[in-house]
């Protein structure tokens, strides 16, 4: 039998003998991994008000979660997203990124890159660009700052505006994601990516996903992107492109802005057949799947022994269980949301 990976004489990971391949034939070369689950807003779709975060003795360390990402990488991971929570208030996440920055050096990871909220990023857009980060997600539904405050319960939108500027000067390309939310900033889409793209910048709609026990109801949240897409294109000329970026979205050219507008839309449209992603916890707990409740817990190996023989066994054991896709549904009959848990534990 052919090794899965190659080990070194201290027994780490050293280069991807065999890739990683789920039961359905998909190659797993999208690594998101949530650094914290802590947050410094407490957005209404992703959070409940009074949220319990995990005790900070049950995270991984910086060292650790290095160890994991780059025991991924070694079986051919070649995109890895940090998130969170929000990734950038993880104390000394700079260490984490400049230590991952090897992988884009040595050539075995195409990008590193964060989600972000955006409020940190004055502090660390240029330290993130000296990373090797080149392109950025940052989250942002509206760009009116009462409604942005009642969103986020928590944020401030010149904050988030600082940072997209610091961002933009640190010369990262930056994406904005924009959660549809009905009566809330379906109004304003058409704004939103005029803003975005009249700043050189990708806008990406998503559909919301019933993540969680949240106080207001999801399917008065919910707002079906193929009913936005249709308004739009009585407005803009939209044009299908086959850009990819490796992630869910599916994108248009509009041709009145020159921009691009990319649709995520995990309820109107199941993109799980093209699924090449998995995503780990800060407590360093595998999901293979966003929306099942399935998972693994990679910190025990990780921690029984130096060496990755261990970890590596646990990896291929939780891909070989990766299910085909999410059961997600929004409806006024379904009273529960498809997961326990929310959305800052697994980020998105
Ligand atoms: P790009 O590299 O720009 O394509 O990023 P991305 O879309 O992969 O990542 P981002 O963190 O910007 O996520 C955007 C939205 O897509 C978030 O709401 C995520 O929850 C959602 N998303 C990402 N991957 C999946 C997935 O596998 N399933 C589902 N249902 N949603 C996903
Ligand atoms: N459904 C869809 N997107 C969500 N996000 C957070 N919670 C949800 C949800 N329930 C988005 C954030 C961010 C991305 C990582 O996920 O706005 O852009
Ligand atoms: Fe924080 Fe992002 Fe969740 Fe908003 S969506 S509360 S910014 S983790």
């Amino acid at each position: 039998m052919t090794e899965a990976f190659s080990l070194d004489r201290q027994g780490k990971t050293v280069a991807a003998a065999r890739p990683l391949i789920d039961p359905f034939g998909r190659g797993i070369t999208y690594l998101r991994v949530s650094v914290t689950d802590r947050c410094d807003f407490r957005c209404v779709y992703c959070m409940s008000e009074q949220m319990t975060f995990l005790p900070k003795r049950d995270l991984l360390t910086l060292e650790e979660l290095d160890r994991l990402c780059s025991a991924f990488v070694a079986r051919g991971v070649k995109k890895l997203r940090l998130t969170g929570g929000e990734p950038l208030v993880r104390r000394d996440i700079m260490v984490l990124f400049r230590s991952l920055s090897r992988h884009l050096a040595s050539g075995a990871l195409g990008e590193l890159t964060l989600t972000t909220n955006g409020s940190q990023l004055s502090r660390f857009a240029a330290e993130l660009a000296e990373s090797g980060v080149k392109r950025i997600n940052i989250s942002l539904d509206t760009l009116d700052a009462e409604k942005f405050r009642a969103v986020t319960r928590w944020g401030e939108l010149d904050k988030v505006m600082a940072g997209i500027d610091a961002a933009q000067a640190a010369g990262l390309h930056v994406k904005i994601n924009a959660v549809a939310l009905k009566s809330v900033n379906e109004d304003e889409i058409p704004a939103l990516m005029e803003w975005a793209h009249g700043r050189s910048m990708d806008l990406s709609l998503i559909e919301v996903m019933p993540l969680g026990d949240i106080e207001p109801e999801r399917v008065d949240q919910y707002l079906p992107l193929s009913l936005v897409r249709a308004r739009l294109a009585s407005r803009y000329n939209l044009e299908d492109i086959d850009y990819r970026t490796g992630g869910p979205a599916r994108y248009v050219r509009i041709k009145e802005t020159g921009g691009r507008l990319g649709f995520i839309t995990p309820l109107t449209h199941n993109f799980c057949e093209g699924c090449n992603r998995v995503r780990v916890t800060c407590t360093g707990t595998l999901y293979m799947c966003l929306g099942q409740e399935d998972a693994a817990d990679l910190r025990a190996p990780l921690r029984a022994s130096e060496a990755d023989q261990l970890l590596q066994a646990a990896i291929d054991e939780a891909i070989s269980r990766k299910p085909k896709g999410h059961d997600f549904v929004i409806d006024r009959r379904t009273q529960r949301p498809a997961l326990a848990r929310h959305m800052n534990v697994t980020g998105g």
